[in-house]
């Protein structure tokens, strides 16, 4: 007896031996390794030459470039992951990156901010019983330039089953947002801001049937409404609160809806909506693209449910003939005639006549330009001629302006002090309030110098919170959660900017190549809008206006969904997290009720389950799903409800 039993542990401990294997990164399937630059390398670096990390040459491994993510599935078999990581030698000097593991949506290793030649850290976690793993190359903060950063001598010790590549499953596209009816129904804000004397415009968002008449009561004697395009312009009426109410009706019916016109200093009272060519079209923009996306953004209806700043981003000026980045010939130019007034490049033959032409729709005109010599695709910046510029861009009607940082930063000594980094944007801010019209002013710098602190008081109305999210298009959820820290610092006319709607169709980030449906699953695209609406983040759409289909329409256009984002609080959600990668997305809203995201990061669905007690509220409450525009009934304690991989299931809570 004990002889078979010793043989039988002997056999189990032998056939365990057996089973632990070493599985090379490097032998992976990489089609599923997204990465913002390049093509990943097995067993050499991205340069294409052996994986070197300070001296050191390894035989094995993968060459990455940030932003990059491997996810690799487990399924509990894999015992241990070990690695040496850092910079590769032949990037340039300025990369830096942070290698980061997680398990199971668990960070379970941070390299911190690596540097070239800095020597390779040792990677070595215990993976026992994990199901998923994800290998994030980060850009530690400061953009992707040189991000060359390698996985060297990565290999699994596997006693089960075999680590593979996570492979996204295929999700056909579906429609959640139900169709608008005929019957008039008034969308966009509740509340509106202009300065005193200035030119007004704003048209009424409204679904329904046309031929529609419009009446505005309570209208200052000041500015008049078209009644059949619903278009209120004139001057805006001296300081005050001035409470409309707005009516819609044709033959299918009528409706209703007060608008709280705020004459004073603050521009943006909700946060801003609108199209921006950028992710769509870099620099082949024209002006006759900018015209059409006028025209689509009423076609479409986009411009019915509050979309209406039409933004050119860069490369409408003149740019210097150059080797490298060969520009198009119709783009290269003098930067400014002989009296420094700034020239738009060939394709932008009439800038004053593209912002009538807009303003002829009811919507509004935005520009880009770089407080640096250069904007950061290489065109004429406004260094030097601040003055003349805003003027310009005033005098041709514009109401919005992106403002860089690029090639600003050759000027400022390094590290840069906050008043030197403040400064441009100071004085930008300064001159576009002294023009005789409202323009908007977007701070384009990253987040630098925690902006969200100041931007407002600086004469900003949004701030970028970080990089180009072209380059992290698969981490919405990450890129969400990161812009929430600042909540706090939001505020009627002062947003945190996550960057664009990057859903339908994008280019790549780099500017190459034309529009291509992009990589987030239906799922996810809907996510991104969710998430963007319950942070209360401008909402600018930059795909494909022309290729537009009815899902991204779908995704794009739900009055209730945007009624979130455009609410009047303009809270940010507060997060409570629920595990690593469940959380919940709470807003409070101006009518007393919650706007709660179910939110599920996972690479599986799940059930969420959104406790009264998390949101906020006891007591019975009425549940409203956002998305389908439905009453769902009422709940005692909770709402659950399974959501899909890397999904949002958005509420309302609370009557009415
Ligand atoms: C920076 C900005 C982008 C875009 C480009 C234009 O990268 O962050 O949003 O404006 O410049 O060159």
């Amino acid at each position: 007896m004990k002889r078979l039993l010793f043989t039988t542990l002997a056999l189990a401990f032998a056939s365990t031996l057996a089973a632990v294997e070493t599985v090379w990164l490097d032998t992976l399937d990489l089609q599923s390794l997204h990465q913002s630059w390049g093509h990943p390398q097995i067993n050499r670096s991205m340069r294409e030459k052996p994986l070197t990390i300070a001296g050191q040459v390894y035989e094995r491994g993968l060459g990455t470039h940030a932003t990059s993510t491997f996810r690799i599935l487990l399924n509990r078999g894999t015992e241990r992951f070990t690695a040496s990581v850092g910079l590769d030698d032949a990037a340039g000097t300025d990369g830096s990156v942070v290698f980061q593991v997680l398990a199971d949506g668990k960070r379970v290793y941070s390299s911190g901010a690596m540097k070239r030649g800095q020597a390779a850290k040792l990677v070595d976690v215990d993976l026992r019983g994990v199901r998923t793993l994800q290998l994030l190359v980060t850009d530690a903060g400061d953009g992707i330039t040189n991000d060359h950063g390698n996985w060297a001598d990565a290999r699994f010790t596997v006693s089960g089953a075999k680590p593979i590549a996570y492979v996204v499953p295929p999700e056909a596209p579906y429609l959640l947002t139900p169709k608008a009816g005929p019957a008039p129904r008034i969308n966009g804000p509740l509340v509106y801001g202009a300065r005193p004397g200035h030119p007004f415009l704003y048209r009424i968002p409204t679904q329904g049937t046309r031929p529609m008449m419009f009446v505005a009561a309570g209208l200052p004697a000041t500015l008049k409404l078209d009644p059949t395009t619903g278009i209120i312009t004139g001057l805006t009426p001296p300081r005050g609160e001035y409470a409309l109410t707005l009516t819609a009706k044709n033959g299918a019916g009528q409706a209703t809806r007060p608008l709280k016109l705020v004459s004073g200093d603050t521009l943006s009272l909700t946060p801003q909506m609108g199209w921006n060519h950028w992710y769509a079209h870099y620099n082949r923009v024209t002006d006759v693209m900018m015209r059409e996306a006028a025209d689509i953004l009423l076609r479409t209806g986009m411009a019915e449910v509050g979309y209406d700043y039409v933004n050119i981003d860069d490369c409408w000026m003149n740019a210097e003939a150059d080797a490298k980045r060969k520009p198009d010939p119709l783009r290269i130019g003098p930067f400014r005639d002989a009296a420094g007034r700034l020239r738009p490049n060939q394709h932008f033959p009439d800038m004053k006549g593209l912002a009538d032409y807009i303003h002829a729709r009811g919507l509004k005109a935005g520009l880009y330009t770089s407080p640096g010599p250069k904007t950061c695709a290489g065109f004429a910046g406004a260094y030097q001629h601040e003055a003349d510029d805003a003027r310009l861009f005033a005098e041709w009607g514009f109401d919005f302006l992106k403002y860089d940082w690029c090639t600003y930063g050759t000027l400022v000594t390094k590290p840069t002090p906050l008043d030197e980094m403040q400064k441009p944007y100071r004085l930008m801010g300064d001159l576009l309030r002294q023009q005789p019209r409202d323009m908007v002013f977007n701070l384009c710098q990253y987040g630098m110098g925690d902006v969200w602190q100041w931007g407002a008081e600086i004469g900003g109305q949004s701030w970028r919170t970080a990089g180009d999210l072209g380059f992290e298009l698969d981490r919405i959820f990450e890129v969400a959660l990161k812009n929430i820290e600042h909540r706090d610092w939001q505020k009627p006319g002062a947003w945190n900017d996550p960057d664009y709607l990057q859903i339908g169709y994008v280019g790549n980030a780099r500017g190459e190549g034309l529009p291509e449906p992009c990589n987030l699953t239906p799922t996810e695209q809907y996510s991104f809008m969710s998430l963007w609406s319950l942070m209360s983040s401008p909402l600018f759409f930059s795909g494909d206006l022309a290729k537009l289909d009815d899902f991204t329409l779908n995704v794009l256009c739900n009055p209730d969904v945007i009624a979130v984002n455009q609410d009047p609080l303009g809270q940010c959600a507060r997060v409570v997290k629920l595990d690593d990668e469940v959380f919940l997305l709470v807003k409070d809203l101006a009518d007393g009720t919650k706007a709660v995201g179910l939110c599920n990061a996972r690479e599986a669905p799940v059930t969420v389950t959104a406790k009264w007690t998390d949101v906020g509220v006891s007591g019975k409450q009425a549940v409203r799903d956002l998305w389908r525009q439905k009453e769902l009934g009422t709940f005692a304690t909770e709402f659950k409800s399974e959501v899909r991989r890397r999904g949002v299931v958005m509420i309302k809570v609370g009557a009415p």
